[in-house]
């Protein structure tokens, strides 16, 4: 079984979204597996690169939505975004340099921090946008 699963739970309803949110439990998962399985330096750099990649290219979408429909909530969201896009780049500076082992507890904070985020905060526009008629 997988480390993350997607549930409606999760969904905010909006499709564009909900497909990076897949994506992002996919791109987690395969570090999981990878670390898992005992995968190389190689493998697991080139799959942290792409979760690290993949991230900023969803929270641009989403931070790109909070400003086309002046979502309130816009500035707040931003900050915790930015602070775990500061994490990540952290995690991945400090593998690349050889001073991280990809371990569980690096794997259960993405995961944990995902779903938090999701759940908290990601739900909260979920409304708001839909009544500004994004599908
Ligand atoms: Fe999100
Ligand atoms: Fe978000």
């Amino acid at each position: 079984m997988s480390l993350m699963e997607w549930s409606d739970e999760l969904s905010v309803h909006i499709g564009r979204v909900d497909e990076q949110h897949k994506q992002l439990i996919g791109l987690i998962n395969g570090l999981h597996d990878a670390m898992k399985e005992g995968k190389g330096r190689d493998v697991l750099g080139k799959t942290l690169s792409e979760l690290v990649d993949y991230t900023a290219t969803h929270f641009k979408t989403e931070e790109d939505l909070f400003a086309a429909h002046h979502y309130p909530d816009h500035h707040p969201h931003k900050r915790e975004h930015d602070a775990l896009t500061r994490q990540a780049a952290d995690l991945k500076d400090r593998f690349m340099k050889g001073n991280l082992f990809i371990s569980n507890e690096t794997v259960l904070f993405l995961k944990d921090w995902l779903y938090n985020h999701i759940l908290g905060s990601d739900k909260k526009y979920g409304p708001f946008l839909h009544a500004k008629g994004v599908a």
